[in-house]
Parts: structure tokens; C-alpha cells; sequence
């Protein structure tokens, strides 16, 4: 069985999804502080919080957990700087915590969500695994603090791992059972077809004079179901070898914050309004990732890499989110 931290989120539930269908067993933790329990649609499901040691251990008493993965951190990287406390205590004491519990029962797989904000600003582009690790913010440190906690624990004891950083998670389940539904929300995607749809009157593009073509910052989508199938990939990889590996995990394109917005406005064949504001601190101009690494190491390769086909998923999710709750 593979237990899920966090597999009532965004990214967590459409591993739980893949998994499923890959014949895996499943058993989601999530405090529903972000998740949502209707997401939770495979599996067993058991509401709490990796802060519950007397949980954990009962939890690894009655399952028998073959690996972990783990996605319940706070990923508001503004946040992150305002109240670096909450995201120390969460994303590395909590994440401690399991990983304390795991070691003490002898669950010795585990898959960490990690992410290119471990990088902080790029040196040099596309970035590779091996670029320099300077993150620019709490939430970044305190992703890069979990991985180094995980090299110390490989290298000690019997226990491998793998760190996926991701690059920026779009997209959503093409059967529309799971999406993204972040509240509050922040990340691009949403909030132009929120302006596209009526919700909001406008999207405000944060910066217009970065160093790149249009002005706005590039980054790399990557389809939230290509970044489920890398996961099942590292599992069968920490099955069959006795490593431990990172990967990044982006599709190698890069779209600007312009870009974007006009493929929302061509899937949507709607007009979007748009209001220039200010940079948001700590947003390098450009991130775009070589997984090259994961390709050949994984076999990964994503299948969702046209950003009209992400956006396409993104959109009909979109749309039938919030008729639900236009009508509930
Ligand atoms: N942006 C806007 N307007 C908005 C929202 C975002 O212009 O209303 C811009 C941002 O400034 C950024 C780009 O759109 O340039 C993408 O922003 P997102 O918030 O969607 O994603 P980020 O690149 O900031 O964040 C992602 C992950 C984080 C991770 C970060 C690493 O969601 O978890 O990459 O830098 F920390």
C-alpha cells in the first residue's frame, strides 16, 4: 500500500488517480486544511495532520505501507516570507516527523515533492539538477532543508528516496473527476480564466519589464497528469534500485505571463481584461527546466506538451467547478 500525504490536493490527488489506475493500493492522510475530501475518489481516506505523531504511529501499525509520498506542504511562497514559522513547522518539522515515524517501522520508500524554487534565481538556462541551490524564499528553503535531511538519511540508513522538483503544475484530470481548486488562489492559470469567465473583472500581470521578450516572466507548464505518471515512475525506480535520485519535472518550454493569457483567450474564445501591477518580490523572469535527467533515467516524457491542450483541461475543469457551486 502507498500512503499519500497530502492526496486531497491539487497535485496529490491526480497521483492518487494514476496510482489507481496503475493497480496500486492507496491510502490517503490529509488534514483538509487546503484538500478537499471530495477529491479523495480512490482508496482508503484518514483525516488528520503529519503533526499527530500518536497517528502516524498507529497508522504504520495497521497498514502495511510500502512507500510514502508526500505533498501535504504550504506553498504560498509570499506567505512563506511574511510567517517563515508556519512553513518550518509544517513543511520541515511535520515532514521530520513522518519521516522519524517511517524509519521507526521500517517503511524505507519515499517520494518528496519538492520544487524549483530550490533554485532561487537561475544562473544558467534550462536549469539541470546539478545548477547551484540558492532559494530566495522560506518556502524554497524550506524544501531544499527536507532534501538535504534526505541525502543524511540515505546515506545512513536503509532508506532511498526521490525529490521531484516541479516546475509550474497546470492542467487537470481530462475526466474532470479532480482539478486544481486552491483557496485562496494565486497561481496564473486560474486567475486569467477566473477573469475570462466573468468572475473577477481583470488579471493583473505582475511586471512588465523583466528581461525577456514581452517583458513578463517566463515559465514552464507542466501538465498536472505527466507530473502524476513521473511519480509512478519513481516508485517502480525505488522498487527496482537501491538509489535515491532527483529529478526536475517540466516540459522544457518556457510562456510568458502575455503568452499565456492570450492562449486562455483563444481557448476560451473569450476576451480577457488584463491591469499591469507591480513585480512580486522574489519572481525570477524566467524558469524553464531540462528533465532530461528524468527522460532518460525514468523514461519520463511528458505526453500533455502543447500549453493549449494544458489550458484546454484547465478550462473545462474551470468552467464545471464553479457551475457547481453557482448552483449548490
Ligand atoms: N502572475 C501574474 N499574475 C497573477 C498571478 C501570477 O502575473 O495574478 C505571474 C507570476 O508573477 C509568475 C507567473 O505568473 O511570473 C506564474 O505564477 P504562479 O503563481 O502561477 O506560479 P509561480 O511560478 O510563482 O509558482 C510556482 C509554484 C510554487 C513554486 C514556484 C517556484 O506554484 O509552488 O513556482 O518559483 F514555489
Amino acid at each position: 500500500m502507498i500512503l499519500i500525504v497530502g492526496g486531497a490536493g491539487y497535485i496529490g490527488s491526480h497521483i492518487n488517480k494514476v496510482l489507481h489506475e496503475h493497480g496500486e493500493e492507496t491510502l490517503v492522510l490529509d488534514n483538509l486544511s487546503y484538500g478537499h475530501e471530495e477529491f479523495v475518489k480512490w482508496g482508503e481516506f484518514i483525516e488528520g495532520d503529519i503533526s499527530d505523531t500518536s497517528l502516524l504511529e498507529e497508522i504504520f501499525e495497521k497498514y502495511d505501507v510500502d512507500a510514502v509520498m508526500h505533498f501535504s506542504a504550504f506553498t504560498y511562497v509570499g506567505e512563506s516570507v511574511e510567517n517563515p514559522e508556519k512553513y518550518y513547522i509544517n513543511n520541515l518539522k511535520n515532514t521530520l516527523n513522518l519521516l522519524i515515524t517511517m524509519k521507526k517501522h521500517g517503511v524505507n520508500k519515499f517520494i518528496f515533492s519538492s520544487t524549483c524554487a530550490v533554485y532561487g534565481e537561475p544562473k544558467t538556462l534550462p536549469i539541470t539538477e546539478d545548477h547551484p541551490l540558492n532559494p530566495v524564499n522560506p518556502y524554497g528553503n524550506s524544501k531544499l532543508m527536507v532534501e538535504k535531511i534526505l541525502e543524511d538519511y540515505s546515506k545512513a540508513y536503509d532508506f532511498k528516496y526521490v525529490s521531484l522538483r516541479y516546475f509550474n503544475a497546470a492542467g487537470a484530470d481530462p475526466d474532470m473527476e479532480i482539478g486544481e481548486w486552491h483557496q485562496p488562489e494565486t497561481h496564473l492559470i486560474p486567475l486569467v480564466l477566473d477573469a475570462a469567465s466573468g468572475r473577477t473583472e481583470s488579471v493583473s500581470i505582475f511586471g512588465t519589464n523583466y528581461p525577456t521578450p514581452d517583458g513578463t516572466c517566463i515559465r514552464d507548464y507542466v501538465h498536472v497528469l505527466d507530473l502524476a505518471q513521473a511519480h509512478y515512475k519513481a516508485l517502480n525506480y525505488l522498487k527496482n534500485n537501491n538509489k535515491s535520485e532527483i529529478f526536475n519535472l517540466g516540459n522544457g518550454n518556457g510562456f510568458s505571463v502575455q503568452e499565456i493569457i492570450h492562449t486562455c483567450e483563444e481557448v476560451t474564445g473569450l476576451e480577457i481584461n488584463t491591469q499591469e501591477a507591480s513585480p512580486r518580490p522574489g519572481d525570477p523572469p524566467v524558469l524553464v527546466g531540462s528533465s532530461l535527467k528524468a527522460n532518460e533515467i525514468l523514461g519520463w516524457d511528458p505526453e500533455w506538451s502543447d500549453i493549449n491542450d494544458i489550458i484546454s483541461t484547465a478550462w473545462k475543469w474551470h468552467q464545471q467547478l464553479y457551475k457547481k457551486s453557482t448552483q449548490s
